[in-house]
């Protein structure tokens, strides 16, 4: 098995996105400028994940990584689909509709997305809300694929590290996008990066992969010498021009001089963080009681899909990380060449 460093040269991880920012043109062009790109494939079925590696393969033929989701489907009863759907009422009646447009799916089929992985045997893959079995870290590591975790405290690192793992991500309370807590409360757990970095890493014999406010070169010198093998950014990639985010999203990220993000599980029933906005404050007093993910993500898809229709990033998910403000609008490879002139390895 390859070590982390010897896989892609720029310790440099654009972080899985998923929702649509990192299309496969991201994911090859922070693979060709010597980091390693990510596909987001929590919310792609098998053949889209496939075509959309298909496609990074045909731009690139570097390293680059996929992520899943560790997630079951659920089956939640008629009677708490409509609690739910009433929980959401003051933001779906601002459409005009009469009910809640209900989903196909609550989510993708996880084991049918492991064979996609498996059929395609990308150099890393790597996973976030849970832990997979030491079956299917079997199978990865029989194809030669690098396993990345993630984690945001002590106990879920171990679990990684103990399951066999090859390096473990661990994601500061800072960052944008979902907690991929998996053990304990999501509301309880809120170790910044350099938190992490001070009291994790030195208990871990795996490479460590700091992710959370990571925006700037020097941030990822500091990142470096603070222990990590690598550094996992997300926020500053949402912006570059190859992120497929929506543009009214995108202008609201640009627009940020300070750090306007929080925490909530409204959206999608697992504490995320994006910027604050009209959904977020309508739903403030229910979010703790709206279903848990995969169930709410799936609820909110329709209203999320028509504010995007409508250019209406009052009802979007917008989600960013604390370091939003200091995030540049640029194309990925200049970003890449930026990141690198200005971060000193060791
Ligand atoms: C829009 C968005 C979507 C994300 N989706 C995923 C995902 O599908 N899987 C994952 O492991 N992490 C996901 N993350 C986390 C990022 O990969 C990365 O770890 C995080 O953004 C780092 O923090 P930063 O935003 O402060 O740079 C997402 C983050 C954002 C902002």
């Amino acid at each position: 098995m390859l070590r982390l460093h010897e896989l892609f040269p720029h310790p440099i991880i654009q972080g899985p996105m998923a929702g649509g920012a990192s299309t496969p043109a991201l994911v090859a062009a922070v693979s060709n400028a010597g980091g390693l790109g990510s596909l987001a494939c929590g919310m792609l079925s098998p053949e889209a994940m496939l075509e959309q590696a298909w496609e990074i393969r045909q731009a690139c033929s570097r390293s680059f990584a996929m992520n899943l989701f560790v997630q079951t489907a659920p089956a939640p009863t008629p009677e708490e689909i409509q609690a739910a759907s009433a929980l959401l009422k003051p933001v779906w009646s601002q459409f005009g509709w009469d009910a809640l447009p209900l989903p196909a799916k609550w989510c993708e089929d996880m084991e049918a997305q492991f064979e996609a992985l498996l059929q395609v045997s990308p150099a890393v893959a790597s996973f976030t809300f849970g832990i997979i079995s030491s079956e299917q870290l079997a199978q990865l590591h029989a194809s030669g694929i690098f396993v990345i975790g993630t984690a945001t405290h002590l106990a879920e690192a171990l679990a990684w590290q103990n399951l066999g793992a090859d390096a473990v991500c661990l994601s500061g309370v800072e960052a944008g996008g979902h907690r991929g807590t998996f053990i304990g409360e999501q509301e309880a757990v809120s170790f910044s990066t350099s938190e992490l970095l001070a009291q994790v890493a030195p208990q871990l014999s795996i490479p460590v992969i700091a992710a959370g406010n990571i925006v700037t070169g020097e941030d990822i010198s500091s990142a470096l010498s603070a222990g990590a093998a690598a550094v996992q950014m997300g926020t500053a990639f949402l912006v570059t021009h190859e992120s497929g985010i929506h543009p009214a999203y995108k202008q609201q990220l640009l627009a940020a001089t300070t750090d306007t993000t929080r925490q909530t599980r409204a959206f999608t029933g697992r504490f995320a963080r994006g910027l604050d906005n009209r959904f977020m404050q309508v739903m403030a007093e229910v979010a703790a009681q709206v279903p848990a993910y995969p169930v709410q993500n799936a609820l909110t898809a329709a209203i999320r899909s028509a504010a995007a229709k409508n250019n209406d990033p009052q009802w979007m998910s917008m989600w960013c990380g604390q370091g939003v403000a200091r995030a540049r609008a640029m194309g990925t490879a200049e970003l890449m060449r930026d990141l690198i002139s200005h971060c000193q390895t060791h």
